[in-house]
């Protein structure tokens, strides 16, 4: 027999935030850290139970990109839901068509392969890596970078560069190699016959923000080219114009007055913003190498469902009629700047890194415990690596909140 929530906890007279703890506690593995009992949200603010408000600069992990219930995604999928949700892959429909063409016309000439989460679309590139290196001469490895983090599929942590990712799931996947970020010498080094793709994050992201440099970038491209390999590029954080660009490299290198399609990957894992909060990834193939993996070779049954399609869709329109990829670089001066100056007062920020609605914020005290302190000051920012938050606002922030969440900071450090 299963005992009520109101049972599970030890309060006589349990809140509605302690019950819904104790069916989580319950009920619900416990593969999170997790803190907030939250209700609902409105723009850049999420509520609890308890009717507290919150700036929510984590945006689920960088994936709210328009804020909490955004009039035209609610709008847009509002409409879908009532005509068709889902269909499998063995249909055509309107939405995935759309949106593929969409992607296309962003990234440049290819085709898209439709999941359903990060780790997902990784998978989609690692397999497009072996089918292609052993279509070129019985080739497998891929060399990723140290400090990586690429999901947690098997195959995600045998990619990620992390051992701390890793442990205790052996054995990893054979045929992953980690050479350190933004060092071309030594993915230089790290190639052998049997390489067939170079992977990198163009920001690394689970590490704490550190963006590739525009020469590793270049370089990798020109290696890839000269070892007939693929450059592939995990954008599922730093993507969907999270940077100010619609991927990090054209940020990275359009700011170093280089031309972005000079490190133009072969494929690129895409998710987190591209949904604007409904569960959608994408792997953009190149057209050298958009038909390599054919009908039977890769599937997946939700991937590409109009639903989540019409939302993407959708954002992505928000984003172009709104102008949001110019307030994104607006944001992340504003962000930037004054983070740069509380440091200068003497405030405990060792470093601010990144660009756009992606910045890290290098701290001395411990992530987990500062950004609970944040939170209860109202400000809900995201732990990443051992000693960086990580301030992931929705693309259409106001200044205003800029300013509060500076505020906030600014008052708790
Ligand atoms: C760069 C990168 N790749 C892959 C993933 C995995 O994405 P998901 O959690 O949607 O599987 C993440 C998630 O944080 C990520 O930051």
């Amino acid at each position: 027999m299963t005992s009520s929530p109101a049972l599970a906890t030890s309060s006589p007279n349990p809140s509605r935030a302690e019950q819904i703890r104790a069916l989580f506690d319950r009920y619900v593995a416990p593969t999170y850290r997790r803190s907030l009992v939250l209700s609902h949200g409105s723009g850049s603010f999420v509520w609890d139970t308890d009717g507290r408000r919150y700036l929510d600069f984590g945006g689920g992990i960088a994936v709210t990109s328009l804020g909490h219930a955004h009039p035209r995604i609610t709008d847009a999928i509002t409409r879908q839901a009532s005509r068709l949700t889902h269909v499998s892959n063995l249909f055509h429909t309107e939405p995935q068509g759309l949106l593929a063409r969409k992607l296309v016309e962003l990234t440049g000439p290819g085709k898209v392969f439709f999941a359903n989460s990060g780790a997902e679309s990784n998978e989609a590139l690692f397999k497009l890596a072996r089918r292609f290196g052993q279509e070129t001469g019985g080739r497998f490895e891929i060399i990723t970078a140290l400090g990586s983090f690429h999901g947690r599929t098997l195959g995600g942590i045998s990619a990620t560069g992390q051992d701390k990712i890793k442990s205790g799931f052996g054995p990893l996947l054979p045929g992953f190699i980690h050479a350190p970020f933004n060092d071309l010498d030594a993915f230089t080094q790290a190639i052998t016959p049997n390489t067939a793709a170079i992977m990198i994050e163009g920001v690394q992201g689970e590490s704490g923000i550190h963006p590739a440099t525009p020469d590793f970038l270049i370089g990798l491209r020109r290696l890839a080219d000269q070892h007939n390999l693929l450059f592939l590029f995990d954008a599922v954080q730093c993507g969907m114009f999270r940077t100010g660009h619609f991927q990090s490299y054209e940020t990275i290198l359009s700011d170093a007055g280089l031309d972005p399609a000079s490190a133009r990957p072969d494929a690129i894992s895409m998710a987190k913003s591209l949904g604007g909060g409904l569960p959608i990834s994408a792997a953009w193939f190149s057209s050298r190498v958009a038909d390599l993996l054919g009908p039977g070779s890769h599937g997946t049954t939700y991937g590409g469902s109009p639903l989540v399609c019409s939302a993407a869709l959708e954002v992505l329109q928000t984003i172009e009629d709104e102008n949001l990829a110019d307030n994104v670089r607006r944001l992340g001066h504003i962000l930037r700047d004054g983070l740069e100056k509380l440091r200068a007062q003497g405030k405990p920020i060792t470093a601010v890194r990144g660009c756009g609605a992606l910045i890290g914020i290098g701290i001395e005290t411990d992530p987990i415990e500062t950004a609970a302190r944040l939170r209860d000051a109202g400000l809900i920012l995201i732990p990443a690596g051992t000693n960086t938050l990580r301030c992931l606002p929705p693309l259409n922030a106001t200044e205003a909140e800029a300013n509060l969440a500076l505020h906030i900071v600014e008052d708790t450090l």
